[in-house]
């Protein structure tokens, strides 16, 4: 099984994740913080509805799988560069900020 970088900006921590890796499960079983605010106390869990895990995408956005529907329709309140880490496969080298 392959394996991808994944480095979390600004702090430039680095890890590894198997291919098709989720973000957000990643960032939790790694401890990097994906949650601010009210995000902290109330989102919807990894299911795609609340935003509230949304990062700003650094480098490698091609290695991204493509958003689905659901992530589309999220993410358009959002700028460009931005992805919702409950939604996100991991299949190529990844930088991002997780505070959005
Ligand atoms: S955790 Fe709610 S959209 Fe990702």
């Amino acid at each position: 099984m392959s394996t991808h970088s994944v480095s979390v900006h600004p702090d430039g921590r680095t890890f590894l994740v198997p291919d098709n890796a989720n973000l957000r499960e990643a960032c939790l079983r790694e401890g990097v913080r994906i949650y601010y605010g009210l995000g902290r106390l109330a989102n919807c869990g990894g299911r795609g509805r609340c935003g509230t895990c949304v990062v700003r995408i650094q480098d490698g956005q091609s290695n991204l799988a493509v958003p689905t529907p659901r992530e589309r329709d999220r993410l358009a309140s959002f700028g460009p560069g931005m992805r919702l880490s409950c939604q996100t496969h991991i299949r190529g080298p990844l930088t991002f900020d997780p505070r959005g």
